[in-house]
């Protein structure tokens, strides 16, 4: 696959270099060309397919998938400088609001209206540092990746980009669903920073009542 990414951050970098690792051919793009340039050579260093630089706009022409990994307030401005590649497109939005949750505020729900792009939220409810881990197994369990989303093939797409790091998709429901994982992730990172053990709050399914 071809893979767009905006952003040349810790998330971009690390799901980047995962699936250059994997095979596929991976573009990251960024305000900064000197930084991107960088980028895609440490990733290209890290193994796998080479890793090109490029503008958002190339990035997003790029991508079979694209994925969106900035910072909140620089979503707007990426995106449309992303441009019109992306309408129509598998768009992976990792993005997370910040501490100030707003319910009434979608974000992937913004990405797609700003874009047209069929969006996917996935990888929003872990920290970096696990998407670097191969694969994340945690207690004899691979990690489960939760994707919202409405375009059967988007979806498709994005289960075999989970599949590839060593992780498990699961299916999330549509699109009007991402909101609950971008407020999961608030709810447990607020744990998780308190110092409580976030992953104890679920039982097993057995004891789900279904
Ligand atoms: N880090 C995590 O553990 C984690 C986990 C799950 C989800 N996320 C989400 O993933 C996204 C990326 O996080 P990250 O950890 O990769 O962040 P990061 O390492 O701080 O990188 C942020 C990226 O956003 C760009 N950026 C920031 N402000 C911008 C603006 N105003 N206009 C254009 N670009 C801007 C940065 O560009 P410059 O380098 O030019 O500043 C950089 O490419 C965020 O939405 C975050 O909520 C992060």
């Amino acid at each position: 696959m071809r893979i767009g990414i905006l952003g040349t951050g810790n998330m971009a970098d690390a799901l980047g270099t995962q699936w250059a690792r994997s095979g596929h051919e991976v573009m990251v793009s960024g305000r900064d060309p000197v930084t991107t340039a960088a980028l895609a050579g440490r990733m290209t260093a890290a193994g796998g397919s080479a890793v090109l630089p490029g503008t958002w706009a190339e990035a997003a022409a790029f991508g079979d998938v694209v994925m969106v990994a900035v910072l909140e307030p620089g979503l707007e401005d990426v995106l449309t400088a992303a441009g019109p590649a992306l309408r129509g497109k598998p768009l992976i939005d990792v993005t997370n609001q910040p501490q100030t949750f707003d319910v009434t505020r979608p974000i992937a729900r913004l990405v797609a209206d700003l874009t047209g792009a069929h969006v996917v939220k996935a990888f929003n409810l872990c920290h970096v540092d696990v998407w670097r881990m191969t694969p994340p197994v945690f207690d004899g369990r691979p990690l489960a990746v939760p994707l919202c989303g409405d375009d059967p093939d988007a979806l498709s797409r994005v289960r075999a980009l989970v599949t590839d790091l060593g992780c498990t998709p699961l299916d999330g429901g549509g699109l009007d669903r991402a909101v609950l994982l971008e407020a999961t992730a608030v709810f447990v990172i607020g744990l998780w920073f308190a110092g409580a053990d976030a992953q104890a709050i679920l039982t097993p399914g057995e004891f789900a009542g279904v």
